[in-house]
């Protein structure tokens, strides 16, 4: 009786479990099969009523064993080794690019379509790539422009440092090839700055070089007005400041209307309307001698930004640092992001 009511109860999750029950009563060793054995030994008028008992059992037995077999069979691998298709699955983490990359691939996009190519260099530098091909006079203040990691003081001229900007990528492109030159130059630079909120001791830049015959500031104008529609959308305005880089003449900064409140307030323009985006000019023609380019026939047009003040512009990010910790709840934010 007892036998009969665990057998009628008996379902099995695991192909392991129905096994277990064939071999507990069917098996070889089995319970009917111990009991055919004490069959024997049953006085003969018992014989009658404990053979049909036992045969109804062995029966009940068997036919539970079918039909649990043939439902497992009609079952998937999976539920037969007794997993749950109908439970939730496990969520598992979807990656994110960095804002930088982000921006960086976005500028490489826009740049690509006007035909210029991608060109990186090292981010240890010698004097004269960093310094002194482009017009930074020995000795000069302008080399403290930019506070400069240094890896070796050298004599004259001997110094190795941390690149300060990409334009150094630039002395290496001209040097190594021939005008036309149209490329642009991603990369990570190297200041000397106390890290805050607003300067950090590295950060990623990307500059671009265009040398022709015939190359003009109106072709930088309207390069450089392209790309900012291109990136901040259509109407978005941009004003020409006049400034100094040693290594272009004339020079001047980019600034363009602040795209993020409209001027309601953002405070990413000190409510002024404007943020600086780059710098830019006409290359000195002492920098295209410097690298073997014949400054009478050639002229070229040279910017340079921060990507990080681009990220900045375009996803409100007011904190330098946040690029550099690996904070899953900053880079989170990018996600939907492509
Ligand atoms: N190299 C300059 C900087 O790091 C940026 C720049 C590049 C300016 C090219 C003009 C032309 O500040």
């Amino acid at each position: 009786d007892q036998y009969t009511s665990e057998i009628q109860a008996f379902t099995a999750a695991k192909a392991e479990e129905l096994e277990a029950f064939r071999i507990k009563f069917l098996g070889t060793k089995g319970i009917i099969k111990d009991l055919f054995e004490q069959f024997k030994t049953v006085s003969t008028e018992e014989k009658r009523s404990f053979g049909k008992v036992l045969n109804q059992f062995k029966q009940l037995a068997e036919t539970r064993y079918n039909e649990l077999k043939e439902n497992f069979d009609a079952k998937p691998a999976a539920q037969q080794a007794g997993q749950d298709l109908t439970l939730p699955g496990d969520g598992f983490e979807v990656g994110s690019r960095h804002p930088l990359s982000l921006v960086r691939n976005e500028i490489i996009d826009i740049f690509k379509r006007l035909g210029f190519v991608v060109a990186e260099g090292p981010e240890i530098e010698d004097d004269w790539h960093n310094f002194s091909a482009l017009n930074f006079p020995e000795e000069h203040p302008a080399r403290d422009m930019q506070d400069t990691f240094f890896i070796r003081k050298g004599e004259g001229g001997d110094d190795i440092a941390l690149r300060t900007h990409t334009s150094s990528v630039q002395v290496r492109m001209m040097e190594n090839g021939k005008p036309p030159f149209r490329a642009i130059m991603p990369g990570r630079v190297y200041r000397n700055e106390a890290i805050s909120a607003r300067a950090h001791c590295f950060f990623h830049q990307i500059e671009g070089l265009y040398v022709d015959e015939n190359v003009s500031f109106s072709d930088l104008k309207q390069t450089l007005y392209h790309f900012v529609q291109e990136l901040y959308g259509e109407g978005t305005q941009v004003r020409f400041r006049p400034s100094y880089f040693p290594f272009t003449e004339p020079s001047a900064e980019m600034d363009i209307s602040c795209t993020i409140c409209k001027g309601a307030g953002c405070n990413m323009c000190k409510y002024s309307g404007w943020v600086e985006i780059l710098g830019c000019g006409m290359v000195d023609p002492n920098v295209l001698e410097n690298c073997g380019i014949d400054s009478k026939k050639y002229t070229g047009f040279a910017f340079g930004m921060g990507m990080e003040r681009i990220a900045n512009l375009k996803y409100v990010i007011r904190d330098l640092r946040l690029f550099s910790e690996n904070d899953v709840r900053f880079l989170k934010q990018f996600q939907s992001e492509i």
